[in-house]
């Protein structure tokens, strides 16, 4: 019997993405610090968590599918009507369902060679062909995505600022250069997953033809919830209506993300935490004599030299119980990244990374 297996999936090659720390303890290791996610340490607010076990509570009822009362809490922060906001599963499931939402088989797409992989599986996913542009200088390149959106008529360009994994920002008015660069028919997808770790109080004015996806995954604590939303012209939630899975954001999750948006202080001192414990990676990497990127994001790219010792810590440090995770394409692929931890896991790192050094693994 032959598999009916659509042509798009048979075209594609077996992937998985992300190795998640439980796959890797399911292969025999044994891990104590998890500083490979970029999740946040400093857990969720208590309000949200208080939040998520009332909810707990009544989850024999549907959620509501149009998440409202979290739309309203979220428009009323970002100065937006409610209908502009489009709640889903985390970014993640967001990206995919722009994909389905804007692509056909064979539409262009562009983004970076290496940076934030799940774009480019959605896009794939659909069918699309998706058009890599390097990075500049480990930073973005914003002039090279615009060109290659004009050279390849893209329907999309995603961009992630700040961007994953080189921790690079890209401030409003090069976003708008960007924008005025694009072909007025090309979306550009801006993936703020990191925003509350960025610079200023971020853009409000928004772009048009521009989509902004956030997240409660990171500064909010809340990545096993998978909850986000996107900011978007309304013609973005009427298609988005006709397709989308109208129950896929749990009840938990979105009385979770409420109570987080009416608890700014909360994400603000994570901020402010994680701001420090960034010093304290840069501070560790100069006391060994290693070399780490600037960053506008929870994690900092630690510079190992060469691709080949890059890997080697990598592994080693996941038979010492650290998982960390590191970029796989140049000219990133000579950094590990490192995500910030509580003080105490910051130190213990330290210790494990300072003796690694020492022992002479280095060499
Ligand atoms: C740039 C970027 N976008 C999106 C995500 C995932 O976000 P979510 O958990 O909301 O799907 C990540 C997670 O690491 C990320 O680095």
């Amino acid at each position: 019997m032959s598999e009916p297996v659509s042509r798009i999936a048979r075209s594609l090659e077996s992937a998985t993405p992300f190795v998640a720390p439980e796959a890797l303890e399911r292969q025999g290791f044994q891990i104590h610090l998890r500083l490979g996610a970029n999740e946040s340490a400093f857990g969720a607010s208590p309000a949200a968590i208080e939040a998520m076990s009332r909810a707990a509570t009544v989850t024999h009822w549907y959620n509501d599918p149009e998440s409202w009362e979290l739309r309203e809490a979220v428009g009323a922060r970002e100065q937006v009507p409610p209908e502009t906001v489009v709640v889903g599963p985390g970014i993640d499931g967001l990206l995919s369902l722009i994909c389905r939402v804007v692509l056909d088989p064979g539409s262009s797409v562009v983004t970076t060679k290496g940076s934030y992989p799940t774009f480019t599986y959605a896009a794939r996913g659909v069918g699309a062909v998706v058009h890599e542009v390097p990075y500049s200088a480990e930073k973005v390149d914003l002039g090279g995505l615009a060109e290659a959106a004009r050279n390849y008529g893209a329907r999309l360009v995603y961009v992630a600022n700040p961007d994953n994994p080189s921790g690079s920002w890209q401030c409003a008015e090069e976003l708008a250069k960007l924008r005025a660069e694009l072909p007025s028919d090309t979306l550009l997808v801006l993936d703020e997953a990191y925003r509350e770790y960025a610079p200023g109080p971020g853009t409000r004015t928004p772009l048009a033809s521009t989509i902004r996806l956030r997240t409660f995954s990171k500064a909010h604590g809340m990545a096993g919830a998978r909850i986000g939303y996107a900011l978007a012209e309304p013609w973005f939630s009427v298609q988005a209506d006709k397709i989308r899975m109208h129950f896929e954001v749990n009840s938990i999750a979105q009385a979770g993300a409420l109570a987080s948006v009416e608890d700014p202080e909360w994400v603000k001192s994570v901020a402010s935490r994680t701001a420090e414990g960034v010093k304290v990676v840069h501070g560790l990497c100069e006391s060994l004599g290693l070399g780490s990127l600037d960053t506008h994001t929870n994690f900092v790219l630690v510079d190992l030299g060469s691709p080949a010792r890059a890997n080697r810590m990598l592994r080693e440090m996941l038979e010492l119980g650290v998982f960390l995770r590191k970029p796989g394409l140049p000219p990133l692929d000579r950094y590990v990244r490192v995500t910030v931890g509580l003080p105490d896991q910051m130190s213990e790192f330290g210790d494990i990374l300072r003796r690694w050094i020492e022992s002479g693994a280095r060499e």
